[in-house]
Parts: C-alpha cells; structure tokens; sequence
C-alpha cells in the first residue's frame, strides 16, 4: 500500500516538475509553473516521507531538518533582484552538498556490509560525489564572485598551466573513482580522496572565470547539480530523483547555451576565456567628445518623438528604476508618443533580468520588443533612450573584429535618430570595453544614477503637462 502511495506522488511529482518547466517559458504561466513546481516538491518529499525505511525511523530529525531548512531558505528569499544570480548559486551549492553527503553515508554504509554492494551502485555513487562536492565549492565560489566578496576575487584568476592542473586533478579523482568500482573494500581509503578532490575542483574551476561570466556558470553548475541528483537517484534506485534531476540537468544545461549563444560566446571561452578583464584604454591618446545634456533637455527631446524605443539594461536592474521608467512611459503615451522597449536576450544579469522588472511596474506585456523585432524599425526611431545598458547597444559588436563582444548581436540603438544615454560615467559595461555610441556625434550622455535621472524626467513631464 505504502509503494503504491510513493509511486503514485512520484508520478504526479514527476509530471508537475515537467508542465512547471513547461509554463515558465512564457510570462502569461509563469506564476502556474512556479506553483506547479513547488507542488511538485512538496509530493517528492510527502512521497518519500511514507518510504518504510523512513516510517520505522525517528521522525525528530526530519522534522529538526525542515525547521532549519525553513529558518534558512525563507530570509535567503528577501534578496533583491539583482542578487538572484548568487542565490541561485547558493541553491545550488546546498543541492550539491546533499547529494554528495547522502553519497558519503551511502559509501559507509556499503563499506559497513549495511547496504548492498555492486559495481554499478558504486560507479553511480562515485560519479554522484564527484559532481555533488564540486558544485558545492564551484557554486559557492559563482556566488561570492557575483557578491563581490573581498577574498574571493571577482576579475578571473589565471597561472600558467592551469587548465592541465586541472584537468590533471580531475583525471586523478576519476582514476580514484575508477579504483573505488573495481574493489570498494579495498581501496577503501581512496573515498576521502575523491571527496577532497572533488571539494578542491569545484574551487579551481571557478576561479579562472570572471564575474561577468558567472551567470552562465551557474545555468552549468545548476545542470552538474542534476546530473548529480540523476546518480544519486540509480545509485538508491528512486525513479522520480532520476527524471528531476534530467529535467534539472538538462534545462541547466540548455539555459547555458541559450547564453553562450546570445552572448555570441563558445562554452570553451566561458569556461577557460578569462573574459571580463577591463581592456587597457588605448595609447594614442586620441581625443573624443562625449555630448551630455540634462534631464530637462532629454524629457523635452522625447516629448516632441514620435517613436521612442527605451533599452533597458544592468544598470536599471541596480537603480530600481523600473518604475520611474514607467511614469516616463505614462506621461509620453499621454501625449500620443508611441513608446517600446527594446529587450535584448542578456541585458542585465540574467535571463529574463528586464522582463521581470518592468512587468514589476506593471509596463503592458505587449510593448516589450524582442531584439529581432525591433531592430528594423530603429531607423525609424526618432529617440532611443538608453537606460544603464552598455554592451547590448555596443556597435564595436558588428564592426570591430577584435573585440571581445565582437558577433554578439545588438539592439540598433545607433541606427535611431537621436540617442540619449543615461548612465553615472563613461566606465565600461561587463565586457569591460569602451562603446562608441557614447561618443557618436547623435548621442546625449545624461550622467547620474538611472533612478534619480529617470525620476527628474519623469517630474518634467509631468510638470509640464500640469502647466
Ligand atoms: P552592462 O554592459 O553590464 O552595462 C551596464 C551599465 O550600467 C554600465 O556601463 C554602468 O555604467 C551602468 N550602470 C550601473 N549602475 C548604474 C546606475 N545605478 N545608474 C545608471 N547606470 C548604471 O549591461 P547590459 O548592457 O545590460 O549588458 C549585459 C551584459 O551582461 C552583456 O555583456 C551580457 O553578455 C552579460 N551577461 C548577461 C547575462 C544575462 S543572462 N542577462 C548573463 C551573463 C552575462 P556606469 O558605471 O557608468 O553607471
């Protein structure tokens, strides 16, 4: 009766876990897929809870994990947007840890004579540690990176031969592993190896990557997370660990190449590129004049448009200012000025970054352009109003062969007819490189913090249309 229960919640667990991924690809179900997933999490685990093993044992310590569990996940939910990327890290390292720990008392317990012995359940617990332990460290590593941690460098760390000390570690911990299939009893002492191998690689992993990258390496991390889970589930025999952790695997996996490719990069060149080192300035010296207006002179510019196109990027995401941008759509449409935003697949930090937070101020679905869309109607633009985005709107993308971004494509913003670019100096964006349109004779630099200078634009139209 019990195993007719468990696998009844699997199924209908299993199934959930795949329309939840179903229905979070489009913002119109994307609040039914996140219910959907979490129901799906609360059938695993009430599932797992009815497994006999668990029924005859003490409920004390299940019941300890799920108080600590909850003390800690809920306030690691209160972060704002721009820190997703980390948590998600962070979810990532406690996955990872738990299949790795489950994999360490599971080998014990083998070792013990306590649990069955095979081949198989050993090369599947070996591989289980492996990407568990890594993902651990490597996911902690993405996080502190991304929070700017002091003693974890952001900038990417490289020595020579480090990708053959790596790759030496990892073929080092396979031969353990390896050893471990062939006679677990007497290699015994190899275990701890794999486990401190595996902890050490996770760190020398990451810290060749940049900041900048991190987002991607955690889509990859998040996939060794499932693929973990997969192990573990042949290694205890449990079907619906094996197809969660596929789904997880393989959607980490996919949303990593989604961003390799919107970001024109190959996975070799996140991984081992060191990219997101900020370019040296170059040495001729040539002068170049940067254009800057007010807040006053850009609302004005708008309200005599037709079309504005907005692009939005990172640097809304850090100012909040979302719905200061808003009141400027509120007050332009107003008037008759026909306004768009213009998305682009990786402005900001992570995918769907400026799709969540303009959704947050409430800006109609429908005026949200994907880049392929909107780019043959920028001639016809009349201002593109540029809001903390840098790289996506880098011409160098298109004309200079040498640059890091260079294939990565772009939003238009240099083909409207005038450009305003709010942004707090003339640093460079992610990829760490100057961006022409900042300097093309078409271009307004309107200098300050995006909420503050978005704000005082919005008081100007609003002013005005008052007066
Ligand atoms: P970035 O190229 O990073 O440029 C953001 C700009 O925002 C900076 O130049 C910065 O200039 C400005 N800024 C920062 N804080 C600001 C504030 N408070 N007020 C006003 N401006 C502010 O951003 P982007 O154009 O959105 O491009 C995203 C980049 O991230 C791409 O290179 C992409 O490949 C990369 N990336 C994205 C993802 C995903 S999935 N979205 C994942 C990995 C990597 P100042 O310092 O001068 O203000």
């Amino acid at each position: 009766m019990n195993d007719t229960i468990i696998q009844l919640a699997y199924l209908v667990a299993t199934a959930l876990f795949i329309f939840s991924l179903k229905w979070m690809n489009d913002p119109a179900t994307a609040r039914r897929g996140v219910l959907a997933g979490v129901a799906a999490m609360v059938m695993a685990i009430a599932g797992t809870l009815f497994n006999p093993g668990i029924l005859g044992g003490n409920y004390k310590w299940i019941a300890l994990a799920v108080i600590l569990g909850t003390a800690i996940g809920v306030p690691l939910s209160w972060v704002p947007l721009t820190a997703v990327p980390q948590r998600t890290a962070l979810s990532h390292a406690f996955g990872g840890l738990a299949a790795g720990l489950v994999g360490v008392a599971e080998f014990y317990l083998m070792a013990s004579g306590a649990h069955e012995v095979t081949k198989f359940r050993v090369g599947a617990l070996c591989a289980e540690v492996l990407l568990g332990f890594l993902t651990f460290t490597g996911s902690l590593m993405a996080a502190g990176k991304l929070q700017e941690i002091k003693w974890i460098p952001s900038r990417p760390v490289t020595y020579s031969g480090q990708n053959f000390i790596n790759l030496a570690l990892l073929a080092i911990a396979i031969i353990c592993c390896a050893m471990l299939v062939m006679n677990p009893t007497e290699y015994r002492a190899l275990f701890p190896v794999v486990v401190f191998l595996a902890l050490l690689f996770g760190v020398l992993l990451i810290i060749p990557i940049g900041g900048a990258d991190m987002p991607t390496v955690i889509a990859l991390l998040n996939s060794y997370a499932g693929l973990s889970a997969v192990a573990m589930g042949f290694m205890m025999d449990n079907k619906l660990l094996i197809t969660a952790g596929a789904l997880d695997g393989s959607s980490g996996l996919i949303l990593s190449i989604i961003m390799c490719k919107a970001m024109n990069r190959s996975f070799t060149n996140v991984l081992f590129g060191a990219f997101g080192q900020v370019q040296a300035t170059s040495a001729g010296g040539e002068k170049k004049v940067v254009r800057s207006c007010t807040p006053t002179d850009a609302a004005q510019l708008m309200e005599a448009a037709s079309l504005v196109v907005i692009v939005p990027g990172y640097g809304m995401a850090v100012a909040q200012a979302q719905h200061r941008v808003r009141e400027i759509y509120d007050e332009l449409t107003d008037r008759g000025v026909s306004v768009k935003f213009a998305i682009h697949p990786v402005a900001g930090r992570m995918p769907g970054h400026m799709n969540v937070l303009l959704a947050e101020a409430e800006i109609p679905y429908d005026d949200l352009v994907e880049m392929d869309e909107i780019n043959p109607e920028m001639p016809q633009c009349d201002v593109c109003l540029v809001i903390g985005a840098n790289d996506v709107v880098n011409p160098a993308a298109r004309t200079d062969k040498s640059s890091p971004i260079f294939g990565m494509p772009i939003i238009d913003a240099d083909k409207a007819k005038a450009v305003l670019a709010i942004k707090r100096s003339m640093n460079p964006g992610f990829a760490g490189i100057e961006n022409a349109l900042y300097y093309n004779e078409k271009t307004l630099m309107v200098f300050g913090d995006a909420k503050a200078v978005t704000g005082e634009i919005a008081k100007h139209l609003a002013g005005d249309e008052a007066a």
